[in-house]
């Protein structure tokens, strides 16, 4: 099975992104076909300032270490390494109803919020759709704010084949049953971990850079602390959190149903506790859980823990991304013996996709 993902390098990571995806990626590494990339591209919609963009690549990169990818398990690579995926980009753009792009949340939620609807916005989701049907994966581990974009890349697939492939049915995209030809771009499916599929921000809006409510993974001590004491909590006594929609939602590989909050919506009303939730060892959240509900404690006790307890988790590698830092070459041999191995793959695939269009 072929697992593919990425992450933007539009800024500091944080924990939404490591418990949203990062840290699928690393269970994948050992049991399956694994490639990771650094999204620099789409990044470039955020980030205007060239040498803030190479600052925030090799940060991710080293992020992808750090966190624990290994790149003898794995192919870490950056996204702007392959070239073939803008000439992919371009061929899925050929195919891709504008309609489509109107209705992306990401694209909507982005002008809402003040950005201007520039096209590189805009066509977004045919990059990232290039981004995953050029290593023809199967499954996309990500969070649930990428449902629609991985949505779009299966549409889009299935269009290119319908159009390009002689003898292509939709309800056989593989070609097992007689007669059927196999599609050239293969159909992606979102893998989402239900538990962590939203991971609330400090304000109980989904956490996101660009709500600027964050945990950063790699940031500084006083800052981390700081936003960790700052987490919304009401004055009122520690009470039980009434239940969240959607929280208890089982762990499935399937994108899950429900529709994708609006701009802005808070995902969940107790951020704290959802978070120590997320962040905890399953006993020990037991244990904070009945002391919550036993209303034991202040919230300042449960942040302290929280802060106790990403220490425990991040601790190892804060430490490692250290002394990532101090080696640079390292890390640019890593991301160069990645890019070749992605690039043997996405040529592969580009040789068949220019032969089926008619480009010599
Ligand atoms: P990005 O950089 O915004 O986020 C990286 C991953 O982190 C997940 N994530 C979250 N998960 C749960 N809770 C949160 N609060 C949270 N915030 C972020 C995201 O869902 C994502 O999985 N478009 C992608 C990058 C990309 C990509 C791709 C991903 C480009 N091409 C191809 C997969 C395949 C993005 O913006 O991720």
């Amino acid at each position: 099975m072929r697992i593919l993902s990425g992450v933007q390098s539009s800024g500091k990571l944080h924990i939404g992104n490591y418990y949203g995806a990062i840290r699928q990626f690393v269970q994948f590494q050992d049991t399956a076909d694994a490639y990771y990339f650094i999204a620099n591209y789409h990044s470039l919609n955020e980030v205007r300032e060239p040498k803030r963009a190479l600052e925030l690549t090799r940060e991710a990169a080293m992020a992808y270490l750090a966190l624990g990818l290994d790149p003898k398990k794995a192919v870490l690579f950056r996204q702007s390494d392959v070239k073939e995926v803008l000439e992919l980009n371009w061929l899925l753009g050929v195919v891709a109803p504008v309609a489509h792009l109107e209705r992306a949340h990401s694209y909507k939620d982005k002008v809402a919020q003040g950005k201007s609807p520039d096209f590189g916005l805009f066509a977004y989701p045919v990059l990232m759709a290039a981004d995953i049907l050029l290593y023809s994966a199967d499954a996309v581990p990500v969070g649930k704010d990428q449902i629609q974009h991985i949505e779009f890349a299966r549409d889009w697939a299935v269009k290119f084949n319908m159009q390009y492939v002689p003898g292509y049915d939709p309800a056989d995209p593989d070609g097992k049953e007689k007669g059927h030809a196999p599609g050239i771009l293969k159909l992606p499916s979102a893998y989402i971990q239900s538990s962590t599929q939203t991971v609330p921000g400090i304000d109980g809006r989904k956490m996101s850079k660009s709500y600027g409510n964050t945990i950063d993974l790699f940031g500084d001590e006083k800052e981390l602390k700081k936003r960790i004491m700052s987490i919304k909590t009401d004055s009122t006594p520690v009470e039980a959190p009434k239940p969240v929609p959607g929280a208890e939602a089982k762990e499935t590989s399937e994108a899950p149903e429900g529709t994708q909050p609006g701009e802005g919506a808070l995902v969940s009303k107790v951020p704290l506790y959802d978070l120590l939730k997320v962040m905890l060892p399953e006993a020990d959240f037991r244990d904070v859980d009945a002391s919550w509900r036993a209303g034991g404690k202040g919230y300042g006790d449960y942040k302290k823990r929280l802060l106790e307890a990403f220490h425990a988790t991040f601790g190892p590698a804060r430490q490692r991304y250290a002394e990532l830092s101090a080696d640079p070459g390292e890390l640019e041999r890593i991301l160069h013996d990645g890019a070749n191995r992605a690039r043997e793959e996405a040529s592969r695939l580009m040789e068949k996709v220019r032969r089926a269009v008619g480009i010599p």
